[in-house]
């Protein structure tokens, strides 16, 4: 049990979570949305409840009962979630960003159901991009509370490896520490074990073997709880 023996070193702590993915609506019945499931999230939520935290899980569209022992704010856009979860990071010690948001919303919504047209023609679907959520989140910190986590799913490419990108968007994105899954071939959705490695914005580098998402979760917190005070 991957539980056993563990301190309740998140004791006294608040700590924020998002999960799963959010949806971008076309009109009343559409949407833009992806493919995250929001187990990883409720699965770091269960660990951190488990290590002593207060949790808060702001879930976009989560289809699972929440973890017991916390607070979980439904909402299903990229805003409502970037609303949510930057209310709730006030004053917490850690916000993790597991959460896939939609990166690009469609430029207006429809108020009534989009119909074909007799003539066959296409519809065009502007898009426009949504705020970074984690990027606003690292901007609004004041010294060096809460730790911020990013997760990102990426694949290898001709330009760069997967920890090629990451290490980048790890740059980029100026957060503490960022979860990277390889996704090259499908793996890490809608399952109950997933593998990755944890890289510090201090350069360091832990590999989390393949294991039940609880398992990463906890190495998840256990990154964190080096980087409280
Ligand atoms: N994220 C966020 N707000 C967004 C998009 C992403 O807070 N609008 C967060 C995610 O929750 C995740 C991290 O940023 O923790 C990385 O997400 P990812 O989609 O990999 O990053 P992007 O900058 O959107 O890059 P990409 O073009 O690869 O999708
Ligand atoms: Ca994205």
């Amino acid at each position: 049990d991957v539980l056993e023996g563990r301190p309740l070193d998140l004791a006294g702590r608040h700590v924020v979570v998002s999960a799963g993915g959010t949806r971008e609506f076309l009109d009343p019945v559409r949407f833009l949305g992806n493919r995250s499931s929001g187990r990883q999230g409720f699965a770091l939520a269960a660990a951190a409840v488990a290590r002593g935290a207060r949790v808060t899980v702001v879930a976009a569209n989560v289809e699972l009962p929440a973890p017991a022992g916390v607070d979980v704010v439904r909402v299903v856009s990229t805003e409502q979630l970037r609303q949510q979860v930057l209310l709730a990071a006030e004053g917490a010690d850690a916000v993790v960003m597991a959460a896939a948001p939609a990166d690009f919303r469609p430029a207006q919504f429809v108020d009534a159901k989009i119909k074909k047209t007799p003539d066959g023609a296409t519809p065009e679907i502007r898009l426009v991009e949504n705020p970074d959520i984690l990027v606003e989140l690292v901007g609004a910190r004041a010294g060096a509370a809460p730790v911020i986590v990013g997760f990102a799913a990426e694949t290898g490419d001709a330009t760069a490896t997967v920890i090629e990108h990451a290490r980048a968007k790890l740059a980029r994105k100026g957060c503490d520490l960022l979860v990277v899954n390889d996704v090259s071939d499908g793996k890490a959705f809608g399952r109950d074990d997933n593998e990755a490695v944890l890289l510090g914005a201090d350069g360091s580098v832990v590999e989390v073997p393949l294991g039940p998402k609880t398992a990463l979760a906890h190495a998840v917190w256990d990154a964190v709880v080096q980087r409280l005070d």
